[in-house]
């Protein structure tokens, strides 16, 4: 049963008005208007409100007394509380917290400062994680014990009542045993309970509900050498045997009573006494608790039940693809009920996915297991991540949702002896490009360009064509007069020669009559163009 969210307003509304003894609901308007002196019995609409809406609309004229169900104690249990109108003030709430049908004042309410990790709280047969916030309502009756029971011995009350605002007696505190202060004298022993065959469980206030026909061991751990301790019952039905253990490891400090086939008649207290005077006490209940027979509709889930009697367990597996949603393992507990209610395999899902890069494109998004998410980002940006993330087991993304970064190319080489000469984009800080930039590159002079004068960044991050390259040539070196070159060409490789042919009449004057230009390397010529000079002259 859990409370809808207006329960919990009411609460909060009740919860506020529950410290007076008898707490009266604020009601201004009333007070104030002059009508409300007129008809001094009639009480304005309660100023009750829900969500923000108001709880009832109805003819306040004619209407004493309003009920309304409010989340009352550590469970949020549903209770009839009711406000009533008397001589024009609404008083209350009175809520039916007890099960005794009768309207009770909402007295002040008790609640644990500061309880022993050991100290196990039970209310309505609920075991409650208590911490000082959980607050339980006057009149209720909560049950305390040790939690390891036998390995501590409980001094105090083990039922407590809360009386407006106090607990009925104060806390219990548990005592460790002989087992945990190493057999130190004072320390009452240690009552190790086995039971080899059949069932049991703990109730509530620290007393062992035992299945009819188990067998159960009592072991009472006391230093041998100090003396033989002394077990005592308060059943008439029969006598126990008792003796210390039989096996080396245990005969030294274990003495025993065993209950075989337990019966009704075996219920009561079994208590050890140490000779040197300490005693702890376990009491024991035979009763047939059963718990309901535990149904599994949902056909993902695999069960594994041991029985539903008493102290029987049952455990619970989701296949791959699904989460269990509740508590695997469950035990019939002395109270007849299973410790939590059987767990549903729901199947596996992954949370939806928020870019936080409002670049990035979200397609196909498929969050059940086994699923994928494919991402991609507009022209010009790439993934930081794997394009694709997919949905695991256990309902987490295979990665982290990737974000769009802009592409760039690296910095442009101008080759050797060249430039650039100028680009169609800026150029980043570091030299970089974004994607559609052009960088045009030029040769020095006396060099030619080879490939691709402009390169284009691309939307891989790189550039269309590698640079250029600058090759050395040798420009045409002009006619000599009355004479011509050969051949003739714009540019000349390195290597290339060039021959001087004078017209007829002329002659290569004769200093230079061998020579043969060549083109260098470096793009210029390795001599100077001879002339031709009228014969006559020679
Ligand atoms: C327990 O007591 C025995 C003797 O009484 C001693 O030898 C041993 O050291 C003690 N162990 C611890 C953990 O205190
Ligand atoms: C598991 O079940 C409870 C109710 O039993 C529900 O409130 C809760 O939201 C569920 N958890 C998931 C993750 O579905
Ligand atoms: C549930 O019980 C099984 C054995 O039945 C055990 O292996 C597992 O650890 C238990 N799980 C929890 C959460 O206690
Ligand atoms: C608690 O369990 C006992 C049986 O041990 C039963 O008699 C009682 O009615 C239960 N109380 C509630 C509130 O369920
Ligand atoms: C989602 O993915 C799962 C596993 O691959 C598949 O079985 C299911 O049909 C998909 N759902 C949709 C709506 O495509």
């Amino acid at each position: 049963m859990t409370p809808r969210p207006g329960h919990m307003l009411l609460l909060l509304a009740v919860a506020a008005a529950a410290t007076a003894a008898e707490p009266r609901l604020e009601n201004e308007a009333a007070e104030n208007t002059p009508e409300n002196n007129v008809v001094s019995s009639r009480c304005n609409p309660p100023e009750l409100s829900l969500a923000g809406n108001r709880v009832v609309s109805a003819d306040f004229t004619v209407i004493t007394e309003v009920h309304f169900w409010g989340a009352i104690g550590p469970l949020g249990d549903r209770k009839l509380c009711k406000i009533k109108c008397i001589d024009g003030g609404w008083f209350g709430p009175l809520c039916q917290v007890k099960d005794d049908g009768k309207f009770h004042p909402l007295l002040r309410n008790c609640h644990f400062k500061a309880l022993p990790p050991q100290l196990l709280v039970t209310y309505q047969n609920v075991s409650i994680e208590t911490d000082s916030k959980k607050v339980f309502p006057h009149g209720v009756e909560v049950m305390v014990r040790c939690r390891e029971v036998g390995s501590y011995k409980l001094l105090g009350e083990s039922v407590l009542e809360c009386q407006n605002g106090v607990w009925s007696h104060p806390l219990p505190i548990c005592i460790p045993t002989t087992t945990l202060t190493n057999f130190s004298d004072e320390s009452p022993p240690t009552l190790m309970i086995k039971v080899p065959t059949g069932s049991s469980a703990v109730e509530p206030r620290g007393e062992l509900a035992v299945f009819p026909g188990s067998i159960v061991h009592l072991e009472c751990a006391f230093s041998r050498k100090l003396g033989n301790p002394e077990w005592t019952w308060t059943s008439k039905f029969r006598e126990y045997m008792t003796g210390w253990a039989m096996s080396a490891e245990e005969r030294d400090w274990k003495y025993r009573l065993s209950i075989y086939y337990s019966k009704p008649q075996d219920s009561g207290e079994f208590t050890c006494t140490t000779p040197i005077g300490t005693s702890n006490t376990i009491v024991i209940n035979v009763k047939a608790i059963h718990c309901p027979l535990l149904e599994v509709i949902d056909p993902h889930v695999t069960a594994r039940i041991e029985g539903s009697r008493m102290g029987h367990t049952a455990s619970f597996q989701c296949p791959v693809g699904f989460f269990l949603n509740g508590t695997s393992n469950l035990t019939c507990e002395a109270t007849g009920h299973w410790s939590s209610p059987p767990p549903k395999c729901l199947p596996v899902q992954c949370p939806s996915v928020n870019p936080v890069d409002p670049r990035l494109d979200v397609v196909n998004v498929n969050r059940s297991y086994g699923g994928r998410v494919t991402f991609s980002c507009p022209w010009g940006y790439k993934l930081t991540g794997p394009p694709n993330l997919d949905c695991l087991s256990n309902g987490r993304w295979s990665g982290k949702v990737p974000q769009c970064q802009p592409v760039h190319c690296p910095p442009p080489q101008p080759p050797p002896n060249g430039r650039i000469l100028e680009t169609g984009g800026q150029a980043l800080s570091d030299g970089r490009y974004s994607v559609g930039s052009a960088v045009q590159f030029g040769c020095a002079e006396s060099y030619q360009l080879m490939g691709e004068p402009t390169i284009v960044c691309t939307e891989r991050g790189f550039w269309s064509h590698s640079p250029p390259f600058c090759k050395p040539r040798c420009s045409y070196p002009g006619d000599p007069v009355n004479g011509h070159i050969a051949p003739i060409k714009f540019y000349y490789e390195p290597g290339d020669h060039v021959k001087v042919t004078c017209n007829s009449g002329f002659v290569v004057r004769e200093r230079t009559a061998t020579s043969r230009p060549t083109c260098r390397p470096d793009g210029s010529w390795s001599e100077k163009i001879p002339t031709c000079v009228d014969y006559s002259e020679v």
